[in-house]
Parts: C-alpha cells; structure tokens; sequence
C-alpha cells in the first residue's frame, strides 16, 4: 500500500480477490507464526462471517473486509477489550477522511443514523495463561449504493458513501486505520486498558439510554450505565439490579 507510514499494521498484507472469509486464512496465517500486524484482505468474500453465527454479505470491490492479525501480551480474558480499541480506531479513521460521526452501540457495531455501517468480529487463539494471537476482522460498507442492499437490508445497513454521498477510497480508508489503530493499540499495551475505555465511552449511544438486551438465556431491559475495564456492559434492570452483559444483541428504546 503507497504512502503506509505504521510500524507493523499492514506492512504484510496478503491481498486476494475472492475468498470463503478473510478470517479463515488469517487464522491459518496466525498458526503458521505471521507477524503481528499483518493484514488478510479481500475484494469479496463467499462466506464472510459475522458475530453469533450470522452471514455477513461481501460483495465485489464495494467494501473493506479484512482481518488484522494482533499478539497482544495480555491474559486471554483481557482480549475482548481489542474489539472496543478498534471500533475506536475505525471511527476516528472514518471521522478523519469523511465528515461523519459514526456512534458505537456495545460492543462493536459502528452505525450512522442508527444503520449498520461497520462490524467487527475478534477471534483469538490462546491457552488459559496466554494469548497466541487476535484476529480482528473488520468489515466496512464502504461505496455499496442503497439499490445494492436488498430490500429488507436497506432498512437495517448504510454504506459510507450512502450517508456522505462521496465515492471513498477505500486503499485510504485502510491506511488511515491502521494508522489509529496503531497509535491506540501501542497506547493500551503501553498504558492499559483506560484511555480506550474513555474514548469507547465517548462513541458509545448505548450509554446512560434505555436499551432491551437479548441474550441467549433471557431478556433485560433496561438502563445501560457504562462498560467494564474487561468490555462488559453493565445493565441495570426495572428493578435496580446490575447485570453484566457478556455477549447480547441490543437495541436502543425509542422514547
Ligand atoms: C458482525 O457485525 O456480525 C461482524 C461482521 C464481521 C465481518 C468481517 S468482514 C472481514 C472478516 N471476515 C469475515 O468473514 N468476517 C469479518
């Protein structure tokens, strides 16, 4: 890529025209000892994943859907926190080259007037005591025009030249993240997990709002009141009780 000016995100970057998922063979890079920072990224994917099972569409030359390889040095229950650092860092890339405000909802999708713009899915390998690596993978409707989303998807998901109504380049978008997510990432391996917390919080529309959280076992509502130094939402429920959300699917109460 011209004009890269990181240390290590995105100097190996295994480029590729049509894969299943870039986290399939980011995976199988990881294992075969690829160095941190290095990039999977493909112009389509035939079966892009996202989070809890989902298909996540990719279609050809229009998005961003890559796959971050990280070797943190942190205990593997810390990792989760590495999906907050780059929702962050894709925010402010997106707040760099266009003149959007992306918002955060817990805890990594990245929406613009409520529609889905951005998701990101993290998948380590480790052992209990050690992480072996993260792999971030990120996938970005970048120049997708409304007609290109099938109808009942329309409603849900937005590209970012649907909301900017500019052509982006999508080599750029690319740098500029990984730009941010060094300087954050070297920040947090540096001085923990603090300053990302206050800058997630900050994107976040989930916090302080009335949300209904579905979980695999049940269904909270509530007031979200802020996240763990481990990623976990905190939902107070009707009743005044806190519960800590692992993994949920939330949407905002319309007042
Ligand atoms: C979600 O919101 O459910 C997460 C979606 C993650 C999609 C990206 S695209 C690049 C990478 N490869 C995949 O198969 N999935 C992720």
């Amino acid at each position: 890529l011209l004009g890269l000016h990181t240390k290590r995100m995105g100097h190996h970057v295994h480029y590729e025209e049509s894969v299943e998922s870039t986290q399939k063979i980011a995976h199988r890079l990881a294992q075969e000892d690829a160095v941190e920072g290095t990039v999977v990224v493909a112009e389509e994917q035939t079966s892009g994943r996202g989070r809890l099972d989902r298909v996540w569409y990719s279609p050809k030359y229009t998005g961003v859907w890559m796959s971050i390889i990280l070797r943190p040095t942190v205990p593997p229950q810390q990792a989760p926190q590495l999906t907050l650092l780059a929702a962050v860092a894709i925010v402010q890339a997106i707040e760099e080259i266009t003149d959007l405000s992306p918002d955060i909802k817990w805890p990594n999708d990245i929406l613009i007037n409520g529609k889905k713009l951005v998701g990101i899915l993290t998948e380590m390998q480790a052992d209990v005591e050690r992480v072996h690596s993260v792999i971030v993978g990120i996938g970005i409707n970048v120049n997708q025009q409304a007609s290109d989303f099938a109808p009942n998807i329309q409603k849900i998901a937005t590209s970012l030249s649907i909301e900017s109504g500019q052509q982006i380049n999508r080599a750029e978008l690319m740098q500029t993240i990984f730009l941010k997510l060094e300087k954050l990432y070297d920040d947090y391996l540096t001085h923990g997990f603090k300053v990302v917390k206050l800058l997630w919080e900050s994107y976040a529309v989930t916090i302080g709002k009335q949300i209904v959280a579905r979980t695999l076992r049940e269904t909270i509502e509530g007031t979200a009141k802020g996240i763990t130094d481990d990623g976990t939402l905190l939902l107070e429920d009707l009743h005044g009780k806190v519960h800590y959300i692992h993994s949920a699917d939330i949407s905002l109460k319309s007042k």
